[in-house]
């Protein structure tokens, strides 16, 4: 996001108020000049090591900015935060869909297929929708992170059918911790939070006449639901999945393991200039 889009109108609403409550702590606490000194010493090396989209969401304001720019929305699949790994221009992926390659580690996953259907909230399928899909590998995190994985491995873009169908094969991904090598790292590591996120597919969904959606996938049972670092699951969000492993399902997909599918359906909000057309 630019910065010079908080118009100056706002700028001089909303800032006047977050210094009051940044000095009334301030006050509150009696804080020192080591102490004050140590702030900005953080936020500095915070800047350095680019980190500041994971900061607010480790302190849940990602999470709440997400929840005021959507509330009140309803017949639509909630959004959820963007959070900091997602990287611009993944490949475009051709059908049928698979968003990996496979690499050492990998035999280390489950094989699962997402399926569902992208519709409007009037209900009509759309079928000219994108998907653009980000994940970590079932061992080993990110693509950036791990030096096995391809680049771009588990992150893809592609169409959906006519009828506004997808499918696309990736692994179940596990949980992870969140980046703690920096100094966000260390905060987690100073106050006793702890780093780790329930596995979940970020999901970016685009189709001309509508809003664009940001969201997660998560699956049931995980450790992490109920204590996710960045607090951003969400009940319609934690989707079941299916095992599947006779022989003959496992023939017609080509594969010599069970392997699990899980469905999520997608509706999406009309842009606010359409609705009005
Ligand atoms: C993630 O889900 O990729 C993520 C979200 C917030 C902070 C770090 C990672
Ligand atoms: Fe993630």
């Amino acid at each position: 996001m630019d910065s010079t889009k908080v118009s100056s109108e706002r700028l001089q609403k909303v800032l006047p108020d977050t210094l009051a409550a940044l000095h009334q702590v301030i006050e509150r606490h009696q804080v020192t000049e080591e102490e004050w000194s140590a702030v900005l010493a953080f936020l500095t090396e915070v800047g350095r090591h680019d980190e500041f989209v994971l900061l607010s969401d480790v302190t849940k304001t990602s999470v709440l900015v997400d929840a005021i720019s959507h509330e009140g929305e309803t017949g639509v699949t909630p959004s959820d935060v963007e959070g900091p790994l997602y990287r611009e221009d993944p490949p475009w992926r051709e059908k049928p869909v698979k968003i990996y390659e496979e690499y050492e580690g990998v035999e280390n996953g489950d094989v699962l297929f997402v399926r569902g259907r992208v519709a409007s909230a009037h209900g009509t399928p759309i079928s000219g929708a994108v998907l653009d899909i980000w994940q970590t590998g079932p061992d080993g995190g990110y693509d950036i992170w791990d030096e096995r994985q391809p680049d771009y491995n588990f992150r893809g873009r592609f169409g959906v059918d006519e009828d506004g169908s997808y499918e696309f094969q990736t692994m179940v991904p596990k949980p992870y911790t969140v980046p703690t090598d920096g100094p966000v790292g260390r905060l987690l590591e100073a106050t006793g939070q702890h780093p780790w996120r329930p596995a979940h597919i970020h999901f970016k969904v685009e189709a001309e006449g509508h809003e664009p959606l940001i969201t997660q996938v998560f699956f049931p049972d995980d450790p992490y639901l109920d204590n996710d670092t960045i607090g951003a699951v969400k009940s319609a969000l934690v989707t079941p999945l299916t095992k599947h492993e006779s022989e003959e399902e496992l023939r017609r997909r080509g594969l010599d393991a069970p392997f699990y599918t899980c469905e999520f359906d997608i509706t999406l909000r009309p842009a606010m200039s359409a609705a009005r057309a």
